[in-house]
Parts: C-alpha cells; structure tokens; sequence
C-alpha cells in the first residue's frame, strides 16, 4: 500500500528528520536545508559534545544526578560551515567538533543520552534554536518531543545491514582498518539503547512520514523530502 504524503497549504519552515544510527539524517538533512535555504541542526553533535565533556572530566556514566547537573551548566553554538552545511559545534566556547565523532564518544553517547535529565537541558536548547523557523533539525526524537508542531515530520528507515555498510563505506575513509562486523555490532547496540531507552525512545511520530531509503542515494531521498516540504508528493522533483 502506498503511504499517502502529507499536503501542507504553506511550505513546511520546520522540518523534523528522525531516524536510527547511521540512516542518513545528517547528509540527508543538509542537502535539503541547503535547497530551501534553511539552517541544518544536527542535534546528535550536542548529545556527542556533553558525552565527550563527561569523558574529560572522569564524570562515571552511571552517575545521573553528576551528568544532569553538567548539562545544565553547559552552553552550546551551533554553526554551519559554507562548504557543506556542516554543524560546527562550540561549547562551552571551545570547539569540539572533532572530538564529538572520536571512538570513545561514539561507544558511550547513548548511556549519556538516556539520561532524563539531560535530554530535559538539551531539548530547551534546541527549542531555542528553532524559534526562528526556516530549519532543518535531525535526531531521534525531533518529531515527537523536541517540536511536535513541525511542518513536516520524517523518519528515515533502512535495514541494519544496508545502514552498517554506509557507516563502514564512510569510515573506511577514514582508516583502513576498520572492520564491517564490527561496526554492525555497534550500530544494533546503539540502536537497541536507543530504541529501548524509559526517556523519549526512539520511535516515529503518529504522523511522520516513514521514508525508506534502501537503495536510494542521498540525492534521491533529499529530493523526496524537500518535494514534500513544498508540498508536492515525493516522486516529484523538488
Ligand atoms: O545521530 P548521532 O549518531 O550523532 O547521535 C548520537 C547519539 O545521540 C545517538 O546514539 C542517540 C543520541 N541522540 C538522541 O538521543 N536524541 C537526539 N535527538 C539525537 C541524538
């Protein structure tokens, strides 16, 4: 059965992109911002940033009531770089963007972001952030809790293996030695701890629109989106 798109009168100024580890949001969602003219929040990098502070300061992931207290004492900017749209991100006026996607971020960022607490400070800020309007913002829990009054709300879907084999093609960039087994294990534990999770699961919104992505290039899916985000339906050209 054929998915019926969502006609919006206006064109969508607030469009939510949820979705699971490495399904695309990000490249999906810069592409898209970059054709409407909009700004591109990636939220997963301030998640990344509190993970990595955590780190330095030897706070224990289990110890919630020391990880809450850190987030709220902790300021973000969010930039975009003019090549490709990408967030950089400043905290606490120190520039992490690098760190954010370092090994030990990435095997601990979900224990950080179960924490109720933390999501509380950070969905503050994103709400901040959106005030404006004429924004694309990607993560886990876009549509249904940090601005349920989007526009336009998707959810990004692909298989584990199809999404590990991006992941490693990306990664393989990198360094050579990364290995395909390996970051499959990886992205299902995430996955399983972020779907899993009492605080804000990862799910999609009653009214998203699931678009599945197996088999379309980058191109092709944003082009769906922003058809939809002036609201034609997804076959169309943007
Ligand atoms: O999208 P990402 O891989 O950069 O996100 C890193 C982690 O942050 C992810 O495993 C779950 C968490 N996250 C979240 O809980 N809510 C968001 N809105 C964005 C990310």
């Amino acid at each position: 059965m054929t998915q019926p798109y969502p006609t919006g009168a206006k064109k969508a100024l607030l469009i939510a992109i949820d979705g699971p580890v490495a399904v695309g949001k990000s490249t999906v969602g810069r592409m898209v911002a970059s054709r409407l003219g909009y700004r591109f929040v990636d939220t997963g990098t301030m998640y990344r940033a509190l993970t990595w502070k955590a780190i330095e300061q030897k706070i224990p992931f289990d110890d919630e009531a020391a990880l809450s207290r850190m987030s709220a004492n902790t300021t973000f900017q969010l930039t975009t770089t003019g090549k490709n749209g990408q967030n950089n991100i400043l905290m606490d006026g120190k520039d992490v963007t690098q760190q954010v996607r370092s090994a030990p971020v990435e095997k601990s960022v979900s224990l950080v972001s179960k924490v109720s607490e933390v999501r509380e400070s950070l969905v503050r800020h994103q709400r901040r952030i959106a005030i404006e309007g004429r924004l694309v913002m990607a993560g886990r829990d876009i549509g249904t809790v940090v601005l349920p009054q989007a526009d336009l709300k998707i959810f990004l879907a692909a298989s584990p293996l199809e999404r590990a084999r991006r992941r490693y093609q990306e990664l393989l960039g990198q360094s050579p030695k990364v290995n395909y087994d390996e970051v499959l294990a990886d992205l299902q534990s995430r996955d399983d701890m972020d779907i899993h999770r009492q605080a804000s699961p990862l799910k999609p919104a009653t009214d998203a629109y699931i678009l599945d992505t197996e088999g379309l290039s980058a191109e092709q899916v944003a082009n769906k989106i922003c058809a939809l985000a002036l609201g034609k339906p997804p076959s169309e050209t943007c």
